[in-house]
């Protein structure tokens, strides 16, 4: 019997393909920022512990139902990244585990605060405020404009320039929902929705895609977090970021344990490195411009100063909770998404 158990650590030695092979560890990342930070993260990791990880990219709405299907047999870790939002609906359906790190003292409140309405099953690891670009070639060239304010992009000729993401797939689609809501009341939040309804061109699956599509100049306008429109024009891109007159949402972008994680030991692993000023402070290298929560860590001059922008108090407990992100979800396919364009 022991024989068996050794050979065929034995063999793999002895073919070369190496020790680490037999032994390595390994970590499944659920990943939704933006792709190169994901990468970025997993190398970096792995660069740090010798943790083989296996990383997927997908959108905040996205990944929530991944995990949720998943439920009776998790295959994912690790959920990093995203919008707090369904991270909290996650805590809230019981699919993520509750972790207390010791690296806990060296954040933000804020962080810490979205740690402790979830029960410890979730935690803030980036912050960021919702707002729009624009490509500002397509604008001078269409006579159009310069917008300002929410309401300005209701404006009949904005009709075809405006793109932004669809609210069930992606986080920070379900943030402008919400936002709107918040800003205007649900009722007005839903008219709004309805009249930028009229003038969208494409409703794309991650939040960011409209601003990469305004800098290429495949949509004149994107509605995103504001940090994913200072990317596009940092990267030599015509576009002009706006933060709206009325005032605007923000995320407290997210991470979770997945409950019933195989790898715990290194999802934690991962958990506490992922909140040191170290690993926070590789977003520079990929122009993600959100400000990080660990106090320590780094922000980018570049980075959207949230101090000066007019944030609303956004209410995490109520939009990140089940009832009413399915509730607002549905109320958006059913009487916005299905109206004629
Ligand atoms: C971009 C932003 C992040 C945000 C994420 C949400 O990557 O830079 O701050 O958390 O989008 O992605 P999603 O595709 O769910 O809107």
């Amino acid at each position: 019997m022991k024989k068996h158990l050794i050979a065929p650590a034995f063999l793999a030695l002895a073919s070369g393909i190496g020790s680490t092979s037999v032994s390595a560890a390994n970590l499944t990342l659920y990943c939704s920022a933006q792709e190169e930070w994901c990468q970025l993260m997993a190398r970096g990791f792995e660069d740090a512990t010798g943790v083989d990880v296996a990383m997927t990219r997908k959108s905040s709405g996205e990944t929530f139902a991944q995990v949720k299907a998943e439920e009776a047999n998790p295959k994912g870790d690790v959920w990093w990244g995203g919008t707090g939002d369904p991270h909290l609906q996650a805590a809230e359906e019981d699919l993520t585990e509750p972790y207390v790190s010791p690296m806990r003292e060296q954040l933000h409140p804020w962080s810490i605060a979205q740690a402790e309405s979830a029960g410890d099953k979730t935690i803030g690891i980036y912050s960021g405020a919702l707002g729009y670009g624009y490509n500002t070639d397509l604008l001078a060239a269409e006579g159009l404009p310069e917008p300002a304010c929410w309401k300005d992009l209701l404006k009949p000729e904005f009709k075809g320039h405006v793109q932004m993401a669809n609210p069930n797939s992606s986080g920070t689609a379900y943030t402008t929902l919400a936002t709107m809501a918040q800003l205007f009341g649900e009722d007005e939040g839903f008219e709004y929705m309805k009249g930028l309804h009229a003038n969208i061109n494409q409703y794309t699956k991650s939040g960011s895609a409209p601003i990469k599509a305004a800098g290429l100049g495949e949509t004149t306008i994107g509605i995103v977090f504001m940090h994913d429109a200072v990317a596009q024009a940092v990267a030599g891109f015509p576009v002009k970021v706006v933060a709206p007159c009325e005032g605007t949402g923000y995320e407290i972008g997210s991470m979770s344990i997945i409950k019933g994680a195989r790898n715990i030991d290194e999802a934690k692993q991962f958990y506490d490195w992922a909140l040191s000023a170290e690993a926070q402070n590789l977003a520079l290298q990929v122009d993600a411009f959100q400000v990080p929560s660990n106090m320590s860590a780094e922000t980018s001059d570049k980075a959207p100063d949230l101090s000066s922008i007019k944030l609303i108090d956004y209410d995490f407990k109520t939009y990140g909770s089940s009832d009413t992100r399915k509730r607002l979800l549905e109320k958006w396919d059913n009487e916005v998404s299905v109206l004629p364009q």
